[in-house]
């Protein structure tokens, strides 16, 4: 486990998050639920936000939302000083519905639609982030037909290979995302865009895959961003006065990955902002501003969702298998990823682990499993579980498969609990049926 003041076992035995005891949230608002740490995404923001300017000045820090969206996490976002990054017109449209201020917004994605596009240009965003050819003839008429000049990163393709899961590696030289560095592609690129007049470039932007845990992958990061910020001012005499690194950095799952402690992700931004200062003296460039974009780290970890165990099965001789009211609709990553997570026993936290169990969801597909062989306490039907570490990705990657509804999700704080995304109901299941 990977505790903190905020999430830990008491002395009887029973799991706390934010204060309260989560088989009384369990009993309270149901399972499944997803439950949310404020003060864990606060610290979480603080540490970014408050290492970068020091260490860094001339920065932004923007959360991914992707990994978590709903109102209330835009507000905290918000709060803190943070800028976001969108990906679509859902995204943007509600962190617009509680007022974040869109200058400090960026629009993300490898396919961003015409009303889209729009929509980013018409609400001033501060960057759209361009990532073909397709998209940036279609942002100049857009801009040109209603006499805007929209700034722009161009999104590169940096060629690192970090050590994560395929599907989440985005940076390696076969992407969907980006224009290569090393085969041309992106010098022709910024070329071409040079060439529209409503669209301006302001810098380039990378984000070389998630989970990632070396700071060596930063470091040569860097390295190679700023190797070509120097190629491009040989070559086209441009000075970009914008670095965006992105996100990625690592979170606790299971005891596979490290504990992370808030000084861990300051040391990611120490490194970051040293070698960039170094590199930037050494090539003889202009300090760029700089942004990154964390989503996982800030709010991963803040997150756990809790199940009401129904039937349990023994194959003889293979496996024990618990079911649980939740699964791949509330938690696609195993599924997807092979992901693995840690889980407890609520309310028996304390007790030895005596058995190994398969955590089951109820989607009618055998692959749909959340943990694998994990060691427990013998486990009854009605026992309350908790998964760990679901705050990202999670929610924001929900289905209704098999027509189930999305779980609520409770946001916790000094003893108090709240709904900060109301459960569905079996009408809007059907709300938009013909
Ligand atoms: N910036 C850009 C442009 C990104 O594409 C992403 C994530 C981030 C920032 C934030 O990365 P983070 O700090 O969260 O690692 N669904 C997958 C993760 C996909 C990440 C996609 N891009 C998962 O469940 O692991």
């Amino acid at each position: 486990m990977n505790f903190r003041d905020t999430l830990y076992v008491n002395e009887n035995g029973k799991l706390i998050i934010g204060g309260v005891q989560a088989s009384v949230l369990a009993k309270q608002f149901g399972t499944p639920l997803y439950v949310l740490d404020k003060k864990h995404v606060e610290n979480m923001c603080d540490v970014f936000i408050k290492t970068l300017s020091k260490e860094y000045p001339k920065s932004l820090v923007c959360y991914a939302s992707k990994a978590f969206s709903c109102k209330e996490i835009y507000r905290i976002i918000n709060s803190k000083k943070l800028g976001i990054d969108v990906v679509s017109n859902g995204e943007l449209y509600t962190a617009k519905s509680v007022d974040f201020p869109m200058n400090k917004a960026i629009f993300h994605g490898n396919n961003k639609t015409a009303n889209e596009l729009i929509t980013a240009v018409t609400n001033g965003v501060k960057y759209v982030v361009l990532d073909s050819y397709y998209e940036v003839d279609l942002l100049e008429e857009i801009c040109v037909e209603r006499g805007i000049k929209q700034n722009v990163l161009i999104r590169v393709n940096p060629g690192i290979e970090a050590h994560t899961h395929h599907y989440i590696q985005t940076a390696k030289q076969d992407s969907k995302f980006g224009f290569s560095i090393s085969n041309g592609d992106a010098l022709e690129f910024i070329k071409y865009v040079l060439t529209k007049k409503n669209v301006n470039i302001e810098g380039l932007h990378c984000h070389i895959g998630s989970q990632i845990f070396e700071e060596k992958s930063y470091v040569i990061c860097v390295e190679k961003m700023t190797d070509f910020y120097k190629l491009l001012k040989q070559e086209l005499s441009l000075t970009l006065p914008t670095i965006n690194l992105g996100g990625g950095f690592g979170i606790w799952y299971n005891d596979e990955d490290k504990k992370t402690t808030l000084e861990d992700y300051a040391n990611f931004v120490k490194i970051i902002a040293k070698t960039l200062k170094e590199n930037v003296k050494a090539k003889g460039l202009t300090q760029p501003f700089l942004i990154l974009e964390p989503g996982r780290s800030i709010i991963g970890e803040a997150g756990i969702t809790l199940y009401t165990v129904g039937a349990t099965k023994t194959i003889k001789d293979l496996k024990n298998y618990i079911a649980i009211d939740g699964g791949m609709f509330d938690n696609p990553r195993f599924a997807l990823y092979q992901a693995k997570y840690t889980v407890a026993l609520c309310d028996k936290a304390n007790l030895e682990p005596v058995k190994k169990y398969t955590v089951a969801g109820k989607c009618c597909e055998s692959g749909d499993v959340i943990a694998e062989d994990c060691m427990l306490p013998e486990v009854n039907s009605g026992d309350i579980l908790a998964v760990f570490s679901t705050g990202a990705y999670n929610y924001s990657m929900a289905s209704n498969y098999n027509r189930n509804l999305v779980p609520p999700v409770v946001m916790v704080e000094k003893g108090k609990a709240k709904y900060i995304v109301k459960p569905q109901s079996l009408d809007d299941l059907i709300r938009n049926d013909v």
